[in-house]
């Protein structure tokens, strides 16, 4: 595609936050990325613009059925102030499954690449680097054009936003407490779960606010028709530690693919720990509990990274499994490991990280 970026700068800049009011996505850089398609000039005017509210008719398609992707990734400063990104093709690569699979017209992933690697270099000073602190960085499109028949957008807007972002949770290595939920489903097999569209995350706030009610941290989605294998936590894919060796479910057309999931399997095998991918039962998992074999259960996730469960809920069951761990898990050992890698720490023999200059 061969499109300059077009830069429109400002003079007006935020303050930033101090590092310990982060929180997650509350904060927003002062520029931002665009780029508008339609039928006559595909993807074009690609441009960094002021952070600004977007003019949108009423009637654009997004507002009523939801065409609407994004994607998640960060931006990491090492101690000697380098930028650097975490496996940012495999971002552009998704959202391009996400594209395909909601009718939205392909992206050119240079182009789309490129944008972020510039809008990133623009806006540098928000990399917040304090431990456990980064850059989130959120693409997304939606469909612009104004009409109300159902048929996919003739128009849309890509645009990617900055976020300097703490951790996901209030307490990163804080096990936290999932609700096993088996009344409310979130995809299934034909359906959209694989991909990163807006809707499966608001069909997914019913269930989240009754395990809240419940007093849990997230919920885990049983497979849409059974309502018995395990597919994925809220924000996260899932990893199970049964007798020495790490387990989570295979993709199955309705659990999305997460970039940290890829990781996590890739890191365990370059460390010879055994990992599988497989169908797993929310009875299987179970039974190993009783068992005593349940020895960690962790998520996985660009926002959350490396997640560790202390409790899983399933329907009378209580399943404790942190009782005893005295932090010494692998859980920590991955996380210690990636997040070393993504801050420039740890030597990285996959080529994972991609310096921005
Ligand atoms: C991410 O981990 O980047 C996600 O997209 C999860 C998000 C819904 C908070």
């Amino acid at each position: 595609m061969n499109q300059v970026i077009e830069l429109i700068k400002t003079d007006v800049k935020k303050e930033k936050p101090a590092a310990n009011a982060l929180g997650f996505g509350k904060h927003f850089t002062d520029y931002m990325f665009v780029m508008d398609y339609n039928q006559e000039d595909g993807w074009h005017h690609p441009r960094i613009t002021p952070y600004a509210p977007l003019v949108l008719d009423p009637s654009v398609m997004v507002f009523h059925y939801g065409q609407a992707i994004f994607e998640g990734l960060k931006a990491y400063r090492t101690k000697d102030g380098r930028v650097l990104l975490f496996r940012p093709e495999k971002n552009v690569a998704r959202l391009n499954l996400s594209c395909q699979r909601m009718s939205i017209p392909q992206i050119d992933e240079e182009i789309v690449l490129d944008a972020i690697k510039q809008l990133v270099e623009i806006e540098k000073d928000w990399i917040p680097n304090e431990e456990g602190t980064s850059l989130y960085i959120r693409p997304f499109i939606i469909a612009t054009e104004p009409s109300l028949g159902v048929h996919p957008s003739r128009e849309y807007k890509l645009m990617v936003i900055l976020s300097p972002v703490g951790s996901y949770y209030s307490d990163q290595l804080k096990p936290v407490r999932i609700y096993v939920e088996d009344e409310y489903v979130r995809a299934v097999p034909g359906g959209v779960g694989f991909v990163k569209t807006s809707g499966n995350y608001a069909a997914s706030l019913k269930a989240q606010e009754k395990a809240e009610l419940l007093g849990y941290d997230q919920v885990l989605w049983l497979d849409g028709v059974e309502r018995k294998y395990i597919e994925e936590v809220g924000s996260m894919n899932i990893f199970f530690k049964i007798n020495g060796e790490v387990v989570t479910p295979k993709l199955n057309g309705s659990i999305l693919g997460g970039i940290t999931r890829d990781s996590v399997i890739e890191l365990l095998k370059h460390w010879n720990i055994p990992v599988k991918e497989a169908k797993i039962s929310i009875d299987e998992i179970n039974q190993a509990f009783q068992k005593g074999e349940l020895e960690e259960v962790f998520g996985t996730g660009t926002a959350a990274v490396i997640s560790p469960v202390g409790e899983l809920k399933w329907k009378d069951t209580t399943m404790n499994i942190s009782k005893g761990n005295n932090g010494n898990t692998l859980a920590n050992r991955i996380y210690e490991e990636i997040t070393s890698i993504q801050l420039g720490k740890a030597e990285d023999p996959f080529n994972w990280t991609i310096e921005i200059k």
